[in-house]
């Protein structure tokens, strides 16, 4: 999906850096920084980096932190990726990257386990506009891929939008699992839950029609 180059892609939580590896093979960004909390894997990760790698043909870096603590700094065009971690912790990183450079513009590709209807509404909330986004279907699991900028020109909506292609069984199935979901979570919550459910309703009639 990743409209390169970027002069530098952090990615943000990125366990074994397979993803941010990928992009430096593709030569998606002048510079990858691979971005985790966890200590063992960032020394494995650097020694495979240096092996694989080397820093004459590639500029990469591994920084062992909390994605909270990074301050977006000055440069050309930049990327965050944030995947592979929940609604909740997507969303404080997203706020906390914005915050850290407020007049910075940046682009973000997220893909969260769950909850991206909350995920979508703090992009929102943050100016970020749609590039593109595409619904993941793997080993029975679904993923929302959404890639933002602010200088975009498609709106970002909520429940996603042209990812939808009533057309495929597979997207039927997710618009099915997700409302369950909002329903479900209604029966306790309907004033915070049912209009999301009413949200996706109207989003079928206008997909299954289009
Ligand atoms: C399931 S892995 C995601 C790996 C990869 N991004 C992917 O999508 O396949 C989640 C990773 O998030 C890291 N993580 C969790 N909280 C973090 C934080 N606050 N800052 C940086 N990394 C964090 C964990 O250490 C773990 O390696």
């Amino acid at each position: 999906m990743i409209q390169a180059p970027y002069s530098t892609v952090w990615d943000c939580c990125c366990d074994h850096g397979l993803l941010g590896m990928s992009l430096l093979k593709d030569r998606c960004a002048d510079q990858v920084i691979f971005v985790d909390v966890l200590e063992n894997m960032m020394a494995s990760l650097a020694d495979r980096l240096a092996r694989d790698f080397p820093l004459d043909q590639y500029s990469w870096q591994v920084r062992c932190d909390d994605v909270k603590n990074i301050a977006v700094p000055d440069a050309d065009s930049q990327l965050f990726i944030i995947a592979g971690v929940g609604p909740h912790q997507t969303i404080e990183f997203i706020d906390s990257l914005c915050a850290s450079a407020p007049d910075r513009p940046f682009d973000l590709l997220i893909c969260s386990v769950h909850g991206n209807y909350s995920v979508r509404e703090a992009l929102i909330n943050q100016g970020y506009k749609l590039k593109d986004e595409r619904i993941i279907c793997d080993k029975n699991r679904f993923y929302e891929a959404i890639y933002v900028s602010k200088s975009a020109d498609q709106p970002l909506i909520e429940t996603g939008s042209p990812m939808w292609n009533w057309a495929d069984p597979v997207h039927q199935d997710y618009w099915h699992r997700t409302v369950g979901h909002y329903q479900q979570k209604a029966k306790n919550d309907p004033v915070q839950f049912q209009p999301i459910v009413e949200r996706y309703k109207v989003l079928r009639a206008s997909i299954e029609s289009a």
